[in-house]
């Protein structure tokens, strides 16, 4: 049974926005992620998800591809965002089948909850690599598709593209490294290099066309993240203390991605957009 469109998108936004626009997903089975492309797909665009599970990843590619009549998704399984080579095939095969990659989302992370005197070598390596390492291979693998839809929706230089976008990344980072966060020094350490490389991005590729920029969620209902993170007593007070009173909805970072990657969010590059409900200004005060 098809979900209501309203439960994953606003009324804001048209049908056929992104027609003929194709999203690359990293981590696209899982609960944030598969929002996002949700709404893009239900908004004209086609997708390929990438996963580590294959079950899981097809079958969600097929849930996404109910959104719309006639939308094409792919799920391409066992992929690790840590094996270049595969994420290079996924990309390779997207392109091929769709036609092109015009947006990437790179969602892939992993986490789990413990002090640093407890996580090993291995374990610290395992979050770098999923993040920070898994984040350059996605961006590797599809940046000269990207830059070729970038250069077919180029102007002259002065003008802003005008029949819709291409070239576009969106990160999904957090905010837990605004402040310090106790049991996440790993993903912080990755999430800081996520960041990093998203604004590295936006500059060096920015003169093709290319926008690159970040989605900090805060706690979001219904997810994988606070599944883990709720665990934990400090993070549990801690979200008692979020302004918007209220944990947010994975529709709202589905929004957020929908903006960037539209018209309207032509001229955002190399930014962050913190969704978390004015969480993180109130680090420490909860
Ligand atoms: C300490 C742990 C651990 C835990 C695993 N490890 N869980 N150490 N506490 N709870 C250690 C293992 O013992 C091992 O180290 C090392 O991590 C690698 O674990 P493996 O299971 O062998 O590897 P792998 O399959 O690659 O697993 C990676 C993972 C795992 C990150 C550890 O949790 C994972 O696959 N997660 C993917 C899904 C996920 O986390 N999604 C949530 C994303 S939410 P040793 O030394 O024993 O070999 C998110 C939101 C952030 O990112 C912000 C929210 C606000």
């Amino acid at each position: 049974m098809p979900l209501d469109r309203y439960q994953y998108l606003s009324n804001v936004w048209r049908d056929g926005l992104f027609d003929n626009k194709v999203i690359f997903c990293t981590g696209g089975a899982g609960s944030i992620c598969s929002a996002q492309v949700r709404a893009l797909v239900h908004l004209g665009a086609n997708a390929c998800i990438v996963g580590r599970n294959v079950e899981k990843t097809e079958n969600m590619a097929k849930d996404i591809a109910t959104a719309r009549k006639g939308a094409k998704v792919i799920g391409i399984g066992a992929v690790d965002v840590r094996k270049p080579e595969l994420l290079q095939a996924a990309a390779d095969r997207c392109a091929k089948e769709l036609g092109s990659i015009d947006f990437v989302i790179a969602g892939a992370a992993g986490n789990f909850l413990a002090p640093m005197d407890q996580i090993s070598p291995n374990a610290m390596k395992s979050v770098i690599d999923i993040d920070v390492l898994g984040s350059y291979n996605t961006v590797k693998a599809t940046l000269p598709y990207l830059v070729e839809s970038a250069t077919r929706h180029k102007t002259d230089g002065h003008t802003p593209p005008a029949n819709g976008t291409g070239g576009r990344i969106v990160f999904v980072s957090a905010t837990l490294h605004y402040s310090g966060t106790p049991l996440q020094s790993h993903v912080s350490v990755a999430k800081a290099g996520v960041d990093a490389m998203a604004i590295s991005v936006a500059i060096e590729q920015g003169p093709k066309g290319i926008t690159s920029n970040i989605i900090a969620p805060g706690p979001i209902a219904d997810t994988e993240g606070v599944a883990r993170l709720s665990k934990s007593d400090h993070r549990e007070k801690s979200y008692k203390g979020i302004p918007s009173g209220r944990y947010g909805t994975v529709k709202e970072i589905a929004d957020a991605t929908v903006y960037l990657f539209s018209d309207a969010g032509n001229y955002v590059n190399g930014e962050t957009l913190v969704v978390d409900g004015g969480q993180w200004h109130t680090a420490g005060l909860a």
